[in-house]
């Protein structure tokens, strides 16, 4: 699984989150990961202070087709985490993919020709889009976040699991295969409510077969969360262990690290490995 695409049809579900902090983790974990935003709104771009900021971004990658890597990837002060920033200000890019024949699979192309990478993440905008289309379309995997409250769980059936049936007809003429799709709820508390929609979640999506998991691990809704991106930290760096012993939530290093061994099971001795670092060493514990 190289490429993810973290998708939902929804705003404010916590794809940016989502994707900031399994970067970070993944990259600390010794993995070396790319994050492309991919969002005309540059949240993702500005989440991790940057180390090197390249002259360009995915404007020059997608419109221009440049993929010299001095040209387009930045790189975070996290080792190992690269970034394509989002740089369409005036917001061309859309036009520009409808008017190309080659507009939703030129995405997938280009990531074929940039450096090798053992993860590539793509945030994405929180709207059907031609975008989202080509992100999806590139992706092995396909991460959505949801919140839970009944109106984003249908608007998940409808939206985002529609627009992959609508993409079917494309992948009769051309070799990509559409991703399968790993519902993770987030922002889970322990009301009556979030019992329900999860549960009414896992029993529409029984069919292993299907297009859609629903995932056992979930992001709980952690203030944690919210601090450690405020000061351009992942979460596992942030809360490496919980604040204290009586809280229910796990610590948010041990949410994330459930998440992403769930999503990817390759990644799981590597993650171990970091959680046991993790927990070895003093943590912080100023919030
Ligand atoms: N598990 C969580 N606990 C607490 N706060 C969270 C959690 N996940 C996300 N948030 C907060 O919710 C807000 C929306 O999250 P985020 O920006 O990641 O969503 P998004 O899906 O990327 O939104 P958009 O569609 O606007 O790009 C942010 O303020 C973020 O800090
Ligand atoms: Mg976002």
């Amino acid at each position: 699984m190289r490429v993810t695409s973290i998708i939902s049809s929804k705003g404010g579900v916590g794809k940016t989150t989502t994707t900031a902090n399994l970067g970070g983790l993944l990259a600390d974990a010794g993995y070396r990961v790319l994050l492309i935003d991919f969002d005309p709104q540059p949240t993702l771009s500005s989440y991790y202070p940057l180390a090197h900021d390249a002259p360009g971004g995915i404007y020059e990658l997608i419109a221009l087709n440049i993929t010299e890597p001095e040209q387009i990837i930045s790189s975070t002060t996290i080792e190992g985490l690269d970034l394509i920033t989002s740089n369409d200000g005036q917001g061309q890019l859309p036009q520009l993919l409808h008017g190309a024949p080659d507009g939703r699979i030129r995405l997938h192309h280009l990531l074929g020709q940039l450096p090798d990478y053992d993860v590539i993440l793509i945030d994405t905008q929180g709207a059907r889009s031609i975008m989202l289309e080509a992100a999806i379309l590139a992706a092995d995997h396909a991460l959505s976040p949801i919140t839970i409250d009944a109106l984003s769980a249908r608007e998940f059936i409808r939206g985002t699991v529609g627009l992959l049936d609508d993409l079917e007809p494309l992948t009769r003429y051309t070799a990509l295969d559409l991703p399968r799709i790993s519902l993770m709820l987030n922002r889970l508390d322990h009301t009556r409510s979030s019992k329900s929609v999860s549960d009414f979640l896992l029993d529409f999506y029984d069919d292993p077969d299907g297009r859609v998991t629903v995932m056992d691990n979930n992001l709980k809704n952690l203030t944690a969360f919210r601090m450690a991106s405020a000061i351009g930290q992942p979460i596992h760096r942030f809360e490496p262990r919980k604040p204290y012993r009586d809280r229910v939530a796990p610590a948010g290093a041990d949410q994330i690290i459930d998440v992403a061994s769930e999503l990817n099971p390759a990644w799981a001795p590597a993650l171990t490995g970091l959680q046991a670092t993790l927990q070895a060493q003093g943590g912080r514990h100023e919030h």
